[in-house]
């Protein structure tokens, strides 16, 4: 039989609660303060706000779900509320609005986070599903590390001297592993989760799935691997391509991953603010849905679903079970996989040998964002939680799914089994991918 892990030595979730919107802070307020207050209400793209509107709108959320639907406060400051909210205006129109200021949003902030430790230190968790397992708290924990992350894609389209800076990922602490695929069986497996205290309701409820037999990379693809599609011509044969992939590189003139460009027959990139050669061994960073999908039919293979990709993760053959994490139940540590933005880019392919899954299977967890093959949809059983515009209204054939994680996603909004999302042309997320094949 498939099953999950059960877990009967829960962690205590208030101090882990407490950690964790500690830490979320900590990364809001090093990405926020690293730059002027110009550049905080500056627009550095049309894909992205204003880094000053994630810094209130990290507080807004707080104040909505943590004061006013547990505490039951009266909201702050209403008039703000629509300003803040991502639904009522897209990114790009958000500078013209009457935003808080640098000064207002980091007090507005400060401020409802001074009452939200009162009320965690006090309140009984228990009673609601937003109060069990501190629930709520760790879902906004989540929230303002997601937020963090678009921060920080928000710095790497920033145009200017570096700001932020990181050590560099350690070599490989081992041997690279001995092939390049490794066969996962067909049979079920467990996808999803009902015992993970924090998971979102996307990762809900854990239910049984088949497969068929399939070969998936140890590793994700490569730059160099990418370099050698891209020279044998791969941005110029329709074939390769999904239809609206072709037609959207063609209209943007589009030969190379986001922030590439090439100097003779050199291909350099921009790192936040760095000009540098490709790492030819580094897995490929800032790819579409259509580049990864044309890559993958140009080396004969093509993307693992969703399903496939998870079964590579936690599917444990031995145990017969599905384990949190591809190493198995215990939380990530900075030698099993590259998260929480400790450094600034992906490590190199082959990398954190003690990450791998049972069959070999590495950097599943962290370095960059898996796409898969499959659009966004909910599990059987799907129920929103605890509010539509969480998932729901994200659900269908426009959006695909990424899985694994990034160097930029932090532990606590990491697991194996979180589903993130986007549009198939989006390529200044931090995207990468790995291929499979059927056996
Ligand atoms: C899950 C990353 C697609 O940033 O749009 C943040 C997360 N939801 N605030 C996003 C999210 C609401 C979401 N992604
Ligand atoms: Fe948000």
């Amino acid at each position: 039989m498939t099953t999950e892990t059960v877990r009967a030595d829960r962690p205590p979730l208030r101090e882990r609660a407490v950690a964790e919107l500690t830490a979320a802070r900590a990364r809001t307020k090093a990405l926020t303060d690293a730059v002027t207050d110009e550049d905080l209400t500056a627009q550095h793209s049309p894909l992205m706000s204003p880094l000053v509107w994630d810094l209130a709108h990290i507080g807004n959320q707080e104040e909505l779900w943590l004061l006013r639907n547990v505490a039951g406060r009266a909201p702050m400051h209403p008039e703000i509320d629509p300003l803040y909210d991502a639904f009522a205006h897209p990114r790009a129109d958000r500078p013209r609005l009457p935003l808080l200021g640098p000064a207002a949003a980091r007090r507005y902030a400060a401020q409802v986070r001074g009452q939200v430790f009162d009320l965690l230190e006090r309140t009984p968790l228990e009673g609601t599903s937003l109060l069990a397992d501190a629930f709520a708290f760790g879902m906004i924990a989540q929230h303002e590390q997601q937020h963090d992350e678009t921060m920080l894609i928000t710095h790497q389209l920033r145009r200017g001297e570096p700001v932020l800076a990181a050590p560099d990922p350690a070599p490989p602490a081992g041997p690279p592993p001995a092939v390049r695929e490794v066969l996962v069986p067909a049979g079920p497996f467990t996808m999803g989760t009902s015992t993970e205290p924090w998971a979102l309701d996307n990762e809900r409820p854990a239910h049984v799935r088949e497969t068929s037999a399939f070969w998936i990379d140890t590793v994700p693809v490569t730059c160099a691997d990418y370099q050698a599609f891209m020279a044998d011509g791969g941005y110029h044969e329709p074939s390769w391509w999904a239809p609206e992939g072709w037609e959207q590189i063609r209209k943007h003139d589009i030969e190379a991953p986001l922030f590439w460009h090439r100097e003779g027959s050199v291909w350099l990139r921009r790192r936040f603010g760095v000009t540098e050669p490709v790492p030819g061994d580094e897995p490929v960073l800032h790819v579409s849905w259509y580049e990864a999908d044309a890559y993958a039919r140009w080396a004969g293979r093509r993307l693992p679903t969703e399903a496939e990709w998870e079964k590579a993760a936690r599917h444990d053959p031995a145990q017969g079970r599905s384990t949190r994490y591809p190493w198995g139940d215990a939380d990530p540590t900075p030698d099993r996989a590259n998260l929480g933005q400790r450094h600034l880019r992906p490590a190199r392919a082959g990398s954190y040998p003690a990450g791998a899954s049972p069959l070999g299977v590495r950097q599943l967890i962290g370095d960059v964002w898996e796409w898969t093959a499959s659009d966004f949809l909910p599990y059987p059983g799907f129920r929103a939680f605890p509010y539509r515009e969480y998932s729901e209204v994200f659900f269908g054939p426009a959006h695909k799914v990424l899985r694994g994680g990034s160097f930029a996603v932090a532990p606590v909004a990491c697991r194996g089994t979180f589903r993130n999302w986007d549009l198939p042309v989006r390529r200044q997320i931090f995207s990468g991918f790995r291929t499979a094949r059927d056996a």
